[in-house]
């Protein structure tokens, strides 16, 4: 089969890319800042990361988003990977930023004024992510104006990606169809109706985990049943989902839930690196402009406090391990169950 030799600089269309940097200190009449090529190069660096993260995301929610995930198929192992290379881009790209600080606050003044009102808050990809992964309109901090700098075209395309199925929504509907508490084939003793409470796992369950609190944590009990017993439409996970999660993390060990518990691993360590990206965002910010207000218009360092302690996504996961126990306390599983959690030989 004869094959069209393929030119490096046109298969990866460098003519574009690297002829993409226009300094706007760099123009007629202007004093150039040497500073702001890197200022530029950083942060198309970063939007290119962003896209190929949304690309992961964008192939994890359709996969996600089938009536069910096929347990016999590589599907859920492609999830997992595809989610831990986000993670792991999402590393890199906090430490970019040590990059960045090497740039001086007041070289940073030398051109910051020539850019407003344009600001990272500009960027519709990273709210696209915000918004696939999982953060709904009404849990945004400063909702009334989060989108007020965008162009029209970018407002409909996070407007898209926030009525669409989240990674949080499939999760959760992924969780609830975790099959061990259905039916009482599993389980001896009496399963009364529907109620979750009474179920013989979870009444043991509560009871060991009681037990174990210190008297400062006793609140932890009305906690445990609010999370796991009670319907809350503000909640990401729903009860079900949230029994059926820590069901997981108790029990990882066994062969069935160990591609399940990197699943809940690795949605954890991403709201983490995306904290841990906040958080140094703010820190350079601060050094950056102190007080001053973001070229964006918001208040600047106040603006992304909020939004850092507000956009945690998967915390109703993380939330999980207060409800965690030693394992060596851990309720003994039913013989039937243990065998359908094992190898199928
Ligand atoms: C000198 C360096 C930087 C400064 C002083 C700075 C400052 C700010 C400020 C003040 C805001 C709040 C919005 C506003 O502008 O009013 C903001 C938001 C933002 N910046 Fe930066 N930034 C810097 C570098 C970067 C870089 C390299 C990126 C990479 C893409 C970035 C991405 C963002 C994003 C995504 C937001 C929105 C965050 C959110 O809504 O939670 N920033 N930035």
């Amino acid at each position: 089969m004869s094959h069209t030799p393929v030119y490096y600089g046109e298969y990866l269309q460098l003519d574009k890319i690297i002829d993409a940097q226009f300094p706007e200190s760099f123009k007629d009449g202007q004093v150039p800042a040497h500073d702001e090529m890197l200022f530029i190069i950083i942060h198309q660096a970063y939007e290119l990361w962003f896209k190929q993260v949304l690309f992961e995301v964008g192939s994890v929610l359709e996969i996600m988003n089938q009536p069910s995930i096929n347990d016999n198929s590589s599907e859920l192992q492609t999830v997992v990977h595809r989610l831990h290379r986000s993670v792991t881009i999402l590393r890199v790209l906090v430490q970019q930023i040590d990059i960045l600080e090497t740039m001086t606050p007041i070289e940073f003044l030398e051109f910051r004024d020539m850019l407003r009102p344009a600001s990272g808050f500009q960027s519709w990809q990273f709210k696209i992510l915000e918004a696939k992964l999982g953060l709904k309109f009404e849990d945004r901090f400063g909702k009334e104006y989060y989108t007020s700098q965008l162009k029209q075209k970018e407002i409909d395309i996070i407007k898209k990606a926030e009525d669409g199925a989240s990674l949080l929504q499939l999760v959760n509907r992924w969780l609830e169809r975790m099959p061990f508490f259905e039916n009482d084939k599993y389980w001896e003793g009496e399963i009364i109706g529907n109620n979750a409470a009474q179920h013989p796992f979870w009444l043991t369950y509560q009871r060991i985990y009681t037990e174990g609190l210190m008297e400062g944590e006793r609140n932890n009990i009305d906690f445990f049943n609010k999370v796991f017993y009670t319907e809350d439409e503000s909640r990401g996970l729903s009860p079900k989902a949230c029994r059926a999660a820590l069901f997981i993390l108790l029990y990882r060990g066994y062969p069935m839930l160990e591609l399940p518990f990197q699943l809940l691993e690795v949605l954890i360590e991403m709201d983490n690196q995306l904290g841990n990206w906040r958080y140094r965002h703010i820190n350079m910010v601060r050094r950056m402009i102190g007080s001053r207000i973001g070229t964006g218009g918001s208040s600047g360092a106040g603006y992304l406090q909020g939004a850092m302690d507000k956009h945690n996504i998967f915390r109703e996961i993380t939330q999980l391990n207060s409800f965690l126990i030693n394992t060596k306390k851990l309720p003994k599983l039913p013989a039937v169950l243990t065998k359908k959690l094992g190898y199928n030989l």
